[in-house]
Protein backbone atom coordinates (compact mmCIF):
# COMPACT_ATOMS: atom_id res chain seq x y z
CA UNK A 1 0.00 0.00 0.00
CA UNK A 2 0.95 3.83 -0.53
CA UNK A 3 1.91 5.48 2.74
CA UNK A 4 2.92 8.76 4.79
CA UNK A 5 5.34 7.61 7.20
CA UNK A 6 8.62 8.67 9.45
CA UNK A 7 11.67 7.09 10.95
CA UNK A 8 12.75 10.08 12.95
CA UNK A 9 11.29 13.44 14.66
CA UNK A 10 11.76 17.00 13.02
CA UNK A 11 10.20 19.32 10.60
CA UNK A 12 7.32 17.91 8.31
CA UNK A 13 9.44 18.77 5.00
CA UNK A 14 13.11 16.73 6.16
CA UNK A 15 11.31 13.51 7.81
CA UNK A 16 7.68 12.84 6.21
CA UNK A 17 8.41 10.25 3.12
CA UNK A 18 5.98 8.69 1.38
CA UNK A 19 6.43 4.86 0.12
CA UNK A 20 4.82 1.34 -0.03
CA UNK A 21 4.52 -0.62 2.54
CA UNK A 22 2.83 -4.42 2.89
CA UNK A 23 -0.55 -4.31 2.71
CA UNK A 24 -2.11 -5.06 6.76
CA UNK A 25 -4.53 -8.04 7.13
CA UNK A 26 -6.71 -7.74 10.06
CA UNK A 27 -6.19 -9.91 12.94
CA UNK A 28 -8.82 -11.32 15.16
CA UNK A 29 -11.32 -8.96 16.57
CA UNK A 30 -9.64 -6.51 13.76
CA UNK A 31 -11.09 -4.65 10.72
CA UNK A 32 -9.04 -3.41 7.43
CA UNK A 33 -10.53 0.00 6.39
CA UNK A 34 -9.71 1.32 2.65
CA UNK A 35 -8.96 5.10 3.56
CA UNK A 36 -10.82 7.41 1.46
CA UNK A 37 -9.73 10.51 4.06
CA UNK A 38 -7.31 11.36 7.06
CA UNK A 39 -7.97 14.35 9.27
CA UNK A 40 -4.35 16.35 10.24
CA UNK A 41 -4.53 17.14 14.14
CA UNK A 42 -2.34 19.43 16.35
CA UNK A 43 -1.38 15.96 17.99
CA UNK A 44 0.12 14.31 15.19
CA UNK A 45 2.15 17.62 14.21
CA UNK A 46 3.42 17.56 17.62
CA UNK A 47 4.26 13.81 18.16
CA UNK A 48 6.02 14.42 14.53
CA UNK A 49 8.03 17.34 15.32
CA UNK A 50 8.94 15.30 18.19
CA UNK A 51 7.38 17.85 20.86
CA UNK A 52 6.40 15.39 23.37
CA UNK A 53 9.44 13.31 23.15
CA UNK A 54 12.16 12.96 20.40
CA UNK A 55 12.31 8.85 20.95
CA UNK A 56 9.72 7.30 18.60
CA UNK A 57 7.77 4.70 20.49
CA UNK A 58 8.31 2.07 17.08
CA UNK A 59 10.96 2.43 14.67
CA UNK A 60 8.40 3.93 11.47
CA UNK A 61 5.06 5.65 12.00
CA UNK A 62 2.18 6.51 9.60
CA UNK A 63 1.35 9.35 11.09
CA UNK A 64 -2.59 10.89 12.20
CA UNK A 65 -5.05 9.42 14.20
CA UNK A 66 -8.62 10.49 12.53
CA UNK A 67 -9.99 8.54 9.61
CA UNK A 68 -12.48 8.26 7.35
CA UNK A 69 -12.87 4.93 4.49
CA UNK A 70 -14.46 1.63 3.61
CA UNK A 71 -14.32 -1.48 5.77
CA UNK A 72 -12.74 -4.05 2.92
CA UNK A 73 -11.65 -7.34 5.36
CA UNK A 74 -13.02 -8.35 8.63
CA UNK A 75 -10.83 -10.99 11.09
CA UNK A 76 -11.79 -13.54 13.13
CA UNK A 77 -14.77 -12.93 15.30
CA UNK A 78 -16.10 -9.78 13.03
CA UNK A 79 -19.27 -9.88 11.70
CA UNK A 80 -18.55 -10.15 7.73
CA UNK A 81 -21.92 -7.77 7.52
CA UNK A 82 -19.23 -4.92 8.22
CA UNK A 83 -17.31 -5.18 4.84
CA UNK A 84 -18.70 -2.55 2.67
CA UNK A 85 -19.68 0.07 5.23
CA UNK A 86 -18.42 3.16 5.81
CA UNK A 87 -16.65 4.06 9.05
CA UNK A 88 -14.62 6.73 10.72
CA UNK A 89 -11.60 5.98 12.92
CA UNK A 90 -10.60 6.93 16.39
CA UNK A 91 -7.16 6.58 17.70
CA UNK A 92 -5.97 5.57 15.05
CA UNK A 93 -1.95 6.63 15.68
CA UNK A 94 -2.14 6.61 19.46
CA UNK A 95 -0.20 3.78 21.25
CA UNK A 96 0.16 2.19 17.72
CA UNK A 97 2.80 2.62 15.03
CA UNK A 98 0.41 2.55 11.86
CA UNK A 99 -2.38 5.24 11.51
CA UNK A 100 -5.04 6.85 9.19
CA UNK A 101 -2.12 8.39 6.16
CA UNK A 102 -2.20 5.14 4.15
CA UNK A 103 -4.33 3.72 1.52
CA UNK A 104 -5.28 0.99 4.49
CA UNK A 105 -5.15 0.68 8.16
CA UNK A 106 -6.20 -2.60 10.59
CA UNK A 107 -7.46 -1.70 13.68
CA UNK A 108 -9.87 -2.70 16.55
CA UNK A 109 -13.35 -3.21 15.62
CA UNK A 110 -14.27 -0.84 17.99
CA UNK A 111 -12.10 2.01 16.42
CA UNK A 112 -14.01 2.04 13.41
CA UNK A 113 -17.61 3.46 13.63
CA UNK A 114 -20.39 3.47 11.42
CA UNK A 115 -20.50 7.13 9.46
CA UNK A 116 -24.10 7.73 8.35
CA UNK A 117 -25.00 8.02 4.87
CA UNK A 118 -25.63 11.28 4.48
CA UNK A 119 -22.12 12.68 5.90
CA UNK A 120 -19.36 13.47 3.41
CA UNK A 121 -16.57 11.43 4.00
CA UNK A 122 -13.80 13.64 4.45
CA UNK A 123 -16.21 14.77 7.32
CA UNK A 124 -15.62 11.36 8.77
CA UNK A 125 -11.86 12.39 9.38
CA UNK A 126 -12.71 15.28 11.39
CA UNK A 127 -14.79 13.57 13.95
CA UNK A 128 -12.42 11.59 16.36
CA UNK A 129 -10.63 14.07 17.81
CA UNK A 130 -12.39 17.58 17.04
CA UNK A 131 -15.83 16.43 17.06
CA UNK A 132 -15.35 13.68 20.08
CA UNK A 133 -12.94 16.04 22.14
CA UNK A 134 -15.78 19.05 21.50
CA UNK A 135 -18.45 17.09 22.69
CA UNK A 136 -17.13 15.76 25.74
CA UNK A 137 -15.93 18.81 26.75
CA UNK A 138 -19.56 19.75 26.75
CA UNK A 139 -21.04 16.56 27.96
CA UNK A 140 -19.19 16.04 30.65
CA UNK A 141 -20.23 16.73 34.12
CA UNK A 142 -23.61 16.77 34.07
CA UNK A 143 -23.75 18.69 30.70
CA UNK A 144 -24.56 22.39 30.01
CA UNK A 145 -28.59 22.45 29.67
CA UNK A 146 -29.38 25.61 30.67
CA UNK A 147 -26.05 26.90 31.38
CA UNK A 148 -23.78 29.54 29.87
CA UNK A 149 -20.92 28.50 28.54
CA UNK A 150 -17.21 30.36 26.82
CA UNK A 151 -15.69 28.59 24.27
CA UNK A 152 -12.40 30.32 23.80
CA UNK A 153 -10.98 29.89 20.61
CA UNK A 154 -14.42 29.59 19.07
CA UNK A 155 -13.66 29.29 15.03
CA UNK A 156 -10.97 26.11 15.88
CA UNK A 157 -11.39 22.72 14.89
CA UNK A 158 -12.60 22.04 18.17
CA UNK A 159 -13.67 24.81 19.55
CA UNK A 160 -16.41 25.21 16.35
CA UNK A 161 -17.71 22.07 17.13
CA UNK A 162 -18.15 22.98 21.25
CA UNK A 163 -19.87 26.15 20.06
CA UNK A 164 -22.28 23.99 18.41
CA UNK A 165 -22.78 21.13 20.35
CA UNK A 166 -23.22 23.72 23.50
CA UNK A 167 -26.32 25.20 21.54
CA UNK A 168 -27.60 21.99 20.56
CA UNK A 169 -26.99 20.29 24.03
CA UNK A 170 -29.43 23.48 25.70
CA UNK A 171 -26.66 26.30 26.52
CA UNK A 172 -28.74 29.64 27.70
CA UNK A 173 -26.12 31.32 25.99
CA UNK A 174 -22.78 30.52 24.45
CA UNK A 175 -19.95 33.04 24.00
CA UNK A 176 -17.10 32.52 21.70
CA UNK A 177 -13.89 34.81 21.45
CA UNK A 178 -11.77 34.80 18.12
CA UNK A 179 -9.27 36.84 16.81
CA UNK A 180 -10.28 38.20 12.88
CA UNK A 181 -13.21 38.78 11.40
CA UNK A 182 -12.88 35.83 9.39
CA UNK A 183 -13.52 33.53 12.72
CA UNK A 184 -15.62 35.98 13.84
CA UNK A 185 -17.99 34.73 11.26
CA UNK A 186 -17.33 31.19 11.99
CA UNK A 187 -18.17 31.38 15.60
CA UNK A 188 -21.66 32.96 14.39
CA UNK A 189 -22.34 30.41 11.96
CA UNK A 190 -21.57 27.93 14.56
CA UNK A 191 -24.13 29.40 16.78
CA UNK A 192 -22.49 31.33 18.89
CA UNK A 193 -24.87 34.18 20.51
CA UNK A 194 -22.14 36.63 21.17
CA UNK A 195 -18.35 36.69 19.41
CA UNK A 196 -15.33 38.88 21.31
CA UNK A 197 -12.44 39.55 19.26
CA UNK A 198 -9.88 38.47 22.35
CA UNK A 199 -7.39 40.82 20.76
CA UNK A 200 -8.96 44.27 20.51
CA UNK A 201 -11.58 43.95 22.94
CA UNK A 202 -12.48 43.39 26.64
CA UNK A 203 -13.58 39.75 26.88
CA UNK A 204 -14.42 40.35 30.62
CA UNK A 205 -16.18 43.47 29.87
CA UNK A 206 -18.34 42.07 26.77
CA UNK A 207 -19.21 38.88 28.33
CA UNK A 208 -20.64 40.28 31.14
CA UNK A 209 -22.28 42.59 29.44
CA UNK A 210 -23.68 39.40 27.32
CA UNK A 211 -24.52 37.26 30.24
CA UNK A 212 -24.38 39.06 33.59
CA UNK A 213 -21.82 40.34 36.02
CA UNK A 214 -21.59 36.74 37.43
CA UNK A 215 -20.08 35.44 34.80
CA UNK A 216 -20.24 32.05 33.39
CA UNK A 217 -21.02 28.39 34.17
CA UNK A 218 -18.27 26.84 32.07
CA UNK A 219 -15.33 27.64 30.31
CA UNK A 220 -14.41 25.27 27.51
CA UNK A 221 -10.66 26.65 27.10
CA UNK A 222 -8.03 25.74 24.64
CA UNK A 223 -5.25 27.77 25.66
CA UNK A 224 -4.59 27.68 29.63
CA UNK A 225 -1.38 28.97 30.15
CA UNK A 226 -2.66 32.11 28.46
CA UNK A 227 -6.08 32.18 29.20
CA UNK A 228 -6.14 30.84 33.22
CA UNK A 229 -6.24 34.00 35.03
CA UNK A 230 -9.11 35.10 32.69
CA UNK A 231 -10.94 32.31 33.10
CA UNK A 232 -10.87 32.40 36.70
CA UNK A 233 -12.45 35.90 36.57
CA UNK A 234 -15.01 34.83 34.15
CA UNK A 235 -16.11 32.14 35.88
CA UNK A 236 -19.27 31.66 38.68
CA UNK A 237 -18.67 30.22 41.66
CA UNK A 238 -19.18 26.27 41.29
CA UNK A 239 -18.29 26.58 37.79
CA UNK A 240 -16.63 24.37 35.54
CA UNK A 241 -13.21 25.11 33.59
CA UNK A 242 -12.72 22.20 31.14
CA UNK A 243 -9.48 22.36 29.16
CA UNK A 244 -8.07 20.43 26.63
CA UNK A 245 -5.30 22.51 25.83
CA UNK A 246 -2.64 24.60 26.83
CA UNK A 247 -0.22 26.82 24.69
CA UNK A 248 2.81 26.64 27.20
CA UNK A 249 4.09 23.14 28.77
CA UNK A 250 3.67 25.01 32.12
CA UNK A 251 1.71 27.53 33.80
CA UNK A 252 0.93 29.39 37.41
CA UNK A 253 -2.37 29.34 38.62
CA UNK A 254 -3.70 31.93 41.68
CA UNK A 255 -4.94 29.72 44.40
CA UNK A 256 -7.06 32.40 45.84
CA UNK A 257 -10.00 32.56 43.15
CA UNK A 258 -9.67 29.00 42.47
CA UNK A 259 -10.79 28.18 46.27
CA UNK A 260 -12.86 30.83 47.05
CA UNK A 261 -15.27 30.15 43.87
CA UNK A 262 -15.29 26.16 44.52
CA UNK A 263 -14.45 26.03 40.70
CA UNK A 264 -13.92 22.51 39.06
CA UNK A 265 -11.14 22.45 36.58
CA UNK A 266 -10.77 19.86 34.53
CA UNK A 267 -8.39 18.09 32.44
CA UNK A 268 -9.02 15.80 29.81
CA UNK A 269 -7.11 14.23 26.47
CA UNK A 270 -9.72 12.23 24.13
CA UNK A 271 -7.45 9.41 23.68
CA UNK A 272 -7.81 8.30 26.82
CA UNK A 273 -11.68 8.77 27.27
CA UNK A 274 -12.98 6.20 29.68
CA UNK A 275 -15.37 3.77 27.90
CA UNK A 276 -18.15 5.12 29.17
CA UNK A 277 -17.40 8.79 28.37
CA UNK A 278 -16.44 7.80 24.59
CA UNK A 279 -19.89 6.01 24.36
CA UNK A 280 -21.78 8.73 25.57
CA UNK A 281 -20.22 11.20 23.17
CA UNK A 282 -20.01 8.61 20.26
CA UNK A 283 -23.60 8.01 20.85
CA UNK A 284 -24.55 11.77 20.96
CA UNK A 285 -22.50 12.47 17.87
CA UNK A 286 -24.08 9.94 15.91
CA UNK A 287 -27.51 11.47 16.68
CA UNK A 288 -26.40 14.62 16.04
CA UNK A 289 -24.99 13.95 12.23
CA UNK A 290 -27.81 11.73 11.98
CA UNK A 291 -30.32 15.23 12.57
CA UNK A 292 -27.98 16.64 9.74
CA UNK A 293 -28.17 20.10 11.06
CA UNK A 294 -23.90 20.16 12.16
CA UNK A 295 -21.94 22.77 10.13
CA UNK A 296 -18.98 21.17 9.67
CA UNK A 297 -15.47 23.01 8.57
CA UNK A 298 -13.14 21.56 6.47
CA UNK A 299 -10.49 23.92 5.10
CA UNK A 300 -8.43 22.21 3.56
CA UNK A 301 -8.42 19.43 0.92
CA UNK A 302 -4.60 18.07 0.21
CA UNK A 303 -3.64 14.85 -1.88
CA UNK A 304 -1.92 12.31 0.76
CA UNK A 305 1.52 13.36 -1.62
CA UNK A 306 1.33 16.64 -0.11
CA UNK A 307 1.26 15.81 4.08
CA UNK A 308 4.25 18.06 4.35
CA UNK A 309 2.18 20.55 3.51
CA UNK A 310 -1.08 20.10 5.40
CA UNK A 311 1.68 19.18 8.70
CA UNK A 312 2.57 22.80 8.14
CA UNK A 313 -0.67 24.38 7.65
CA UNK A 314 -1.59 22.92 11.06
CA UNK A 315 1.44 23.98 12.41
CA UNK A 316 1.44 27.54 11.51
CA UNK A 317 -2.38 27.58 12.25
CA UNK A 318 -2.38 29.15 8.26
CA UNK A 319 -6.13 27.98 8.21
CA UNK A 320 -9.33 28.12 10.41
CA UNK A 321 -10.58 24.36 10.48
CA UNK A 322 -9.76 21.08 9.93
CA UNK A 323 -7.19 19.46 7.27
CA UNK A 324 -7.77 16.29 5.51
CA UNK A 325 -5.48 14.69 3.04
CA UNK A 326 -7.45 12.31 0.54
CA UNK A 327 -6.44 9.04 -0.14
CA UNK A 328 -6.43 6.78 -3.45
CA UNK A 329 -8.15 9.11 -5.53
N1 LIG B 1 -7.13 17.42 25.04
C1 LIG B 1 -7.43 16.90 23.88
O1 LIG B 1 -7.88 15.76 23.78
C2 LIG B 1 -7.26 17.72 22.64
C3 LIG B 1 -7.99 17.41 21.51
C4 LIG B 1 -7.87 18.22 20.38
C5 LIG B 1 -6.99 19.30 20.40
N2 LIG B 1 -6.25 19.52 21.51
C6 LIG B 1 -5.34 20.67 21.55
O2 LIG B 1 -6.15 21.82 21.50
C7 LIG B 1 -5.52 22.83 20.73
C8 LIG B 1 -6.45 23.28 19.61
O3 LIG B 1 -6.68 22.22 18.71
P1 LIG B 1 -7.52 22.50 17.38
O4 LIG B 1 -7.42 21.30 16.54
O5 LIG B 1 -8.85 23.08 17.70
O6 LIG B 1 -6.60 23.65 16.74
P2 LIG B 1 -6.97 24.85 15.78
O7 LIG B 1 -7.93 24.42 14.73
O8 LIG B 1 -5.68 25.46 15.36
O9 LIG B 1 -7.76 25.85 16.72
C9 LIG B 1 -7.20 26.55 17.78
C10 LIG B 1 -7.98 27.85 17.88
O10 LIG B 1 -7.69 28.47 19.12
C11 LIG B 1 -7.46 29.86 18.89
N3 LIG B 1 -6.58 30.35 19.95
C12 LIG B 1 -5.25 30.17 20.09
N4 LIG B 1 -4.81 30.76 21.21
C13 LIG B 1 -5.90 31.30 21.80
C14 LIG B 1 -6.11 32.05 22.99
N5 LIG B 1 -5.08 32.37 23.81
N6 LIG B 1 -7.37 32.44 23.30
C15 LIG B 1 -8.39 32.15 22.49
N7 LIG B 1 -8.26 31.45 21.34
C16 LIG B 1 -7.02 31.04 21.01
C17 LIG B 1 -6.83 29.90 17.50
O11 LIG B 1 -7.04 31.11 16.83
P3 LIG B 1 -6.15 32.42 17.09
O12 LIG B 1 -4.73 31.95 17.36
O13 LIG B 1 -6.30 33.19 15.84
O14 LIG B 1 -6.78 33.04 18.25
C18 LIG B 1 -7.62 28.82 16.78
O15 LIG B 1 -8.82 29.32 16.21
C19 LIG B 1 -4.19 22.24 20.30
O16 LIG B 1 -3.22 22.63 21.22
C20 LIG B 1 -4.41 20.76 20.36
O17 LIG B 1 -3.23 20.04 20.54
C21 LIG B 1 -6.36 18.78 22.63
Amino acid sequence: MRAAFYERTGAARDVLQLGDMPDPQPGAGEVRVRLQWSGVNPSDVKSRAGLRSSTLPFPRIVPQSDGMGVVDAVGAGVDPGRIGQRVWIWNGAWGRPFGTAAEFIVLPQRQAVPLPDAVAGEVGACLGIPALTALHAVLMDGGVAGKTVLVAGGAGAVGHYAVQFARRLGARHVVATVSSETKAALARSAGAETVIDYRRESVAERLRAAVGAGGVDRIVEVDFAANAALDLELLKPGGDCVVYGSGAPQFTLPFFPLIVKNVRLRFFIVYNLAEDERRAAEDTLQRLLVAGDLVHNVAARLPLERIAEAHEQVEQGRVAGNVVLSIGR
